[in-house]
């Protein structure tokens, strides 16, 4: 599927990198309404191994607001301009309102501007538009539409466009697809188009960001998946030259590979296989919704977690509880970088249930686990080298339900 758009005209890229200060904070956002920072110097960074007796440390919160509240359910982070945006679910209103921070030093957001956005919002993402006009775009999905938003001001966040999508066939799964359910919105390496795996109708649906000029994106025909497959999250890896994207469905429990061509400026999606989100021949439980992956900085590792398996049982967390702990799965890949082939390198508990979402940060030391049942955040050691994912470095326990952390970096 091509795009008629010319890629010569397009300076978009994407610039999330500004930091090189290590990471110190952890913004957490949570159905109870708050969005907290957790400070990390507390988590134990060393990789000489803690007995488990010995408990893991406690992460301290520094700070948290209720300006993104009724019930925060992503986190984008612009950390070039230091501004978090906040999506709001609205479950309670029946809305949904968009949010943005100023992060200080010192862990506290200072509320910057709030406005409604259409119902259920889910995912967002930032779209930054050449370097020195000052041009950026927020775009987030959720309930049925996927909406762009001017917020080269943050102080004043300006609506761009919004798509309301269509059902256009009856749903495989009447109970979970009874409309679109745009799960997520991501950019491509390329930065010059945009992903929205729609749970509700199986499709990929894509976006072509258009010039700095002109803020509004242009949907392309969507990317079909197997029926009842519930498409949920993507990441790219780009290899040697190849870029590769992975797909995890929600329903079916499956990881979708793909290999990304650019032809005429456009962008083509290639089905290349279908694995369990468990690897090849080992399919999930019938009872599992997988969440998230994300690749590795170093584009050699896919991690991907799996809810509502509970098949881990780990010691308590709290040195002082005996009472073990039920944890869900994140299975870790290593990336074949000819062929984009996942294969599955390792299992580990994600430390506690329902591993809605997660982050790595920028060094490939550390992953953020967002446990939306427990209430509770937890940090994994990575080596970055071998990709490997060890012991807990920190945790923390907080009010509601944890829809998704984000480092400061
Ligand atoms: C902006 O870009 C969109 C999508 O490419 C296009 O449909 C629209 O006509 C453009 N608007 C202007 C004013 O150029
Ligand atoms: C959990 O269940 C999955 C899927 O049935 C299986 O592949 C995995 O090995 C199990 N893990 C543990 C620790 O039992
Ligand atoms: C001990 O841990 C269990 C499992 O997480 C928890 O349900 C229980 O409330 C904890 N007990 C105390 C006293 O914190």
């Amino acid at each position: 599927m091509l795009s008629p758009l010319s890629a010569s005209s397009l300076v978009s890229s994407l610039l999330w990198t500004a930091a090189h200060a290590s990471t110190s904070m952890l913004y957490v956002s949570s159905y109870s309404g708050k969005v907290t920072t957790l400070d990390l110097t507390t988590c134990s960074s060393s990789s000489s191994s803690s007995s488990a007796t010995a408990g893991v440390p406690k992460l301290r919160t520094v700070s948290s607001t209720d300006g993104c509240a009724g019930s925060p359910s992503w986190l984008t982070l612009d950390h070039g301009r230091s501004t978090l945006f906040c999506v709001d679910e609205g479950l309670q209103s029946g809305g949904g309102t968009l949010s943005s921070f100023q992060t200080n030093a010192d862990g506290t957001l200072a509320k910057l501007d709030k406005l409604d956005t259409p119902p259920g919002p889910v995912s967002g993402a930032l779209l930054m538009r050449g370097r020195d006009d000052g041009t950026n775009t927020h775009v987030r999905s959720g309930g049925s539409a996927f909406s762009t938003w001017d917020v080269s001001n943050p102080s004043r966040i300006t609506p761009v466009q919004t798509e309301t999508f269509k059902s256009t066939k009856p749903p495989a799964n009447p109970d979970r697809q009874n409309a679109p359910h745009p799960h997520e919105a991501f950019l491509d390496p390329t930065g010059r188009f945009i992903a929205v795996p729609d749970l509700g109708t199986d499709e990929i649906r894509l976006f072509a960001v258009g010039s700095t000029a002109n803020l509004t994106v242009e949907p392309l025909p969507p990317v079909a998946v197997a029926p009842g497959s519930g498409p949920r999250h993507v990441a790219f890896a780009v290899k040697g030259g190849r870029t590769f994207m992975y797909l995890v469905t929600e329903l079916a429990n499956t990881i979708v590979g793909y290999r990304v061509t650019y032809p005429a400026g456009g962008i083509e999606l290639a089905e290349l296989w279908t694995i369990g989100t468990h690897g090849k021949g080992k399919p999930a439980s019938k009872s599992a919704y997988a969440a998230e992956i994300v690749v590795s900085p170093d584009q050699n590792f896919a991690v991907v977690s799996s809810r509502n398996e509970n098949n881990f049982s780990i010691p308590n967390l709290d040195a002082g509880n005996s009472t073990a702990m039920a944890s869900d799965p994140i299975i870790n890949f290593a990336i074949d970088g000819a062929t984009g082939a996942l294969s599955a390198i390792q299992e580990v508990p994600a430390g506690g249930r329902f591993p809605r979402q997660f982050s790595m940060n920028k060094a490939g030391t550390l992953i953020a686990v967002g446990l939306q049942s427990d209430g509770r955040v937890v940090l994994i050691k990575r080596d970055p080298q071998s990709g490997k994912l060890g012991e807990f470095a920190g945790y923390a326990e907080l009010a509601g339900q944890i829809t998704s952390v984000m480092f400061n970096e």
